[in-house]
């Protein structure tokens, strides 16, 4: 089973490289963000306290979330838009610090790239939690402002300013949490991705890896 991780702060340029990584691959592409931002969107609906950890890890095991091919259901419910949305980005990094939310999703995401016999994924703690042993670790990173600026033109709507100190308040929230903090794990291929075209990038990670 052919694993690839792609770890990297917001703004990366990760989510990109990794689609298209998976294409040129023919493999699956697991976005684990995705899962997060789902058990988020799930305990806003539910009016709970995203920092509320005891009621947030109850509720995690028996939600039925379905991600695939770039859609995302919560317990049948098309979630796609909500999960990109500023509330469920607000709350999310609480849910994500959670150890027994990060217990359950880190299940999922090994039986999911299992029942699909491998996967490009994607996440902060993919090198160095979930898929430890993955034939090819990466570990995108690139300067705040370019990823400030990346970030700036997916939410138009949104300041630059206000995208920025985002991107800051949520970069120090993951790499300082106790449980599973974003960092390089060890023996990645670490890329700096300001100022190299996706292509490029590709086909540098691509020559890491040995036949089919
Ligand atoms: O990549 P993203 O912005 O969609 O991630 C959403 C949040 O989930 C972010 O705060 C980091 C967290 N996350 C995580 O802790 N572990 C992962 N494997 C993926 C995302």
């Amino acid at each position: 089973m052919r694993v690839i991780a792609i770890d990297g702060p917001a703004g990366s340029g990760k989510s990109t490289v990794a689609r298209r990584l998976a294409e040129r691959l023919g493999t699956a592409y697991l976005d684990t963000g995705a899962m997060y931002r789902a058990v988020a969107f799930a305990a806003l609906r539910r009016g709970m306290d995203p920092g509320d950890a005891g009621p947030v890890a109850r509720m995690a095991p028996g939600l039925d979330i379905a991600v695939d091919g770039g859609q995302v259901k919560v317990d049948g419910v098309d979630a796609t838009i909500e999960i990109r949305g500023p509330e469920v980005t607000r709350a999310v990094s609480e849910v994500a610090a959670n150890p027994a939310v990060r217990t359950e999703l880190v299940r999922r995401q090994r039986d999911w790239v299992a029942e699909r016999g491998g996967a490009v994924v994607e996440g902060r703690d993919i090198g160095s939690v979930v898929f430890p042993d993955a034939e090819l670790r990466a570990y995108l990173h690139a300067r705040p402002e370019v990823r400030a600026g990346r970030r700036h033109q997916e939410v138009s709507d949104l300041e630059y300013e206000a995208v920025a100190a985002d991107i800051a308040r949520r970069d120090s929230f993951d790499s300082e949490r106790q449980a599973d903090p974003l960092h390089r794990a060890e023996g990645a291929v670490v890329v700096d991705t300001s100022d190299r075209s996706v292509e490029e990038i590709v086909d540098e990670l691509l020559g890491h890896l040995g036949g089919p």
